[in-house]
């Protein structure tokens, strides 16, 4: 007799992970065609970086959370490999999801294809063109393992075509654009503005973590300088553990960090009403600038490439690495051109947008489950 759920497992770690795939998560867990597991890696385990957003965005708690923890990538990777492997064997997925780049989502990519289960990946095609970052490791390794391959864009498509990669390529569109909206009007009652004592336009909202940013204390410094000698009003920078431990190493002078409001990381809701009604954004993060982009703010991206380069090519999101002087010059030009810049967001279309993605998405999970490669 043939059975009667499809068996999907879908693998998180850290906090992007959580929040883009909330509905997704959400959805797949009320099929009732789908017996569905969420495991956890536990490679983020502070409250803010993880608990806060199951809860804030209705995500249901994992069924399983292997508590990895922080450590070298080498031996994260494995100790999440050897929780996985178990947990694979026992639930006997038919489909894994996988989303992104992140070392969870490398360790689940590679026990699933040791064990012949198809692999599902979202966020697939995005590239850095820099292969000293691990993201960009990662992402190429999980896009070759894969059997289903979830583009967001376009131009995603195109690099998963160009690489020949053995996956089903669709361009589902960016999952995080429907968490976006769906909660952008709720963000409206968050009183964050009220309790940190800023009005809207009249702020600075900034998030800095990347390895290659704070990693290297220099590189933080210089960042650091760039937004306390232009930035002429408050900057809301809430802060990754990781940047603050290395805050901490860094001895940065007080008197330049007046202007900065250090604030722990934040919830989901309160991030959405921050970036709506800062005056502009400056950002490492990934997801940060579609978020931006979608609110409609102008982006200083602290990187020399960005695996978002729509927003960029829409003149709206401009590259300044960890370069002191290109953080001033962008400032200026920002206020310089934002009449431009207004006109642009008025009259583009969303390059991450189709149709109901998390529909599309459990769709072509359900389609592709059970299909290993041909034996
Ligand atoms: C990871 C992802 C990155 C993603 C980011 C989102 C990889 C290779 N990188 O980077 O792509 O953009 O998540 O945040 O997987 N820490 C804590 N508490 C936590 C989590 C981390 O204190 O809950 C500290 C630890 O010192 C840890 C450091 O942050 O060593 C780095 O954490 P890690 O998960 O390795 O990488 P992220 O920088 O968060």
């Amino acid at each position: 007799m043939s059975k009667q759920k499809t068996n999907i497992a879908y693998i998180i770690g850290t906090r992007p992970e959580i929040i883009r795939s909330a509905d997704l998560i959400r959805a797949l867990a009320s099929d009732e065609t789908v017996e569905f597991k969420l495991v956890h890696t536990g490679q983020h385990y502070d409250y803010e970086m993880s608990e806060v957003f199951f809860k804030q965005l209705d995500v249901p708690m994992p069924d399983l959370n292997l508590g990895v923890g922080s450590g070298k990538h080498g031996a994260q990777t494995a100790k999440m490999m050897i929780g996985l492997e178990d947990f694979f064997l026992s639930f006997q997925p038919d489909i894994v999801g996988i989303f992104g780049d992140t070392n969870s989502s490398l360790a689940g990519a590679l026990v699933a294809a040791k064990l012949g289960i198809p692999i599902a990946h979202l966020e697939a095609g995005c590239r850095e063109w820099d292969m000293r970052l691990p993201e960009e490791m990662n992402r190429r390794i999980i896009d070759h393992m894969s059997n289903v391959a979830f583009a967001f864009s376009r131009d995603a498509m195109k690099n998963l075509k160009d690489e020949r990669v053995l996956a089903e390529v669709y361009n589902t569109g960016d999952p995080l654009f429907e968490v976006f909206e769906k909660n952008l009007k709720e963000s409206a009652t968050s009183d964050i503005r009220d309790r940190l004592g800023v009005t809207e336009g009249e702020y600075f909202f900034a998030t800095i973590h990347r390895a290659g940013n704070v990693g290297n204390l220099d590189n933080f410094r210089s960042i650091l300088d760039g937004l306390s000698a232009h930035a002429d009003k408050p900057i809301i920078f809430p802060i990754h553990p990781h940047s603050k431990k290395q805050l901490e190493k860094l001895n940065y002078p007080a008197e330049k960090l007046v202007q900065f409001m250090l604030i722990d990381p934040i919830p989901y809701m309160d991030l959405l009403h921050l970036v709506a009604g800062a005056e502009m954004v400056v950002t490492d993060s990934g997801g940060l600038q579609k978020e931006v982009f979608w609110a409609k703010i102008p982006c200083i991206t602290l990187r020399d490439i960005t695996a978002w380069s729509e927003t960029v090519d829409l003149g709206v999101n401009f590259l300044a690495g960890f370069d002191s002087e290109k953080i001033g010059s962008a400032i200026a030009h920002i206020r310089a051109h934002r009449k431009e810049i207004d006109a642009h967001f008025a009259s583009m279309e969303n390059p991450y947008y189709k149709p109901d993605t998390t529909g599309m998405m459990v769709n072509l999970l359900k389609k592709h489950a059970g299909k290993r490669w041909m034996e």
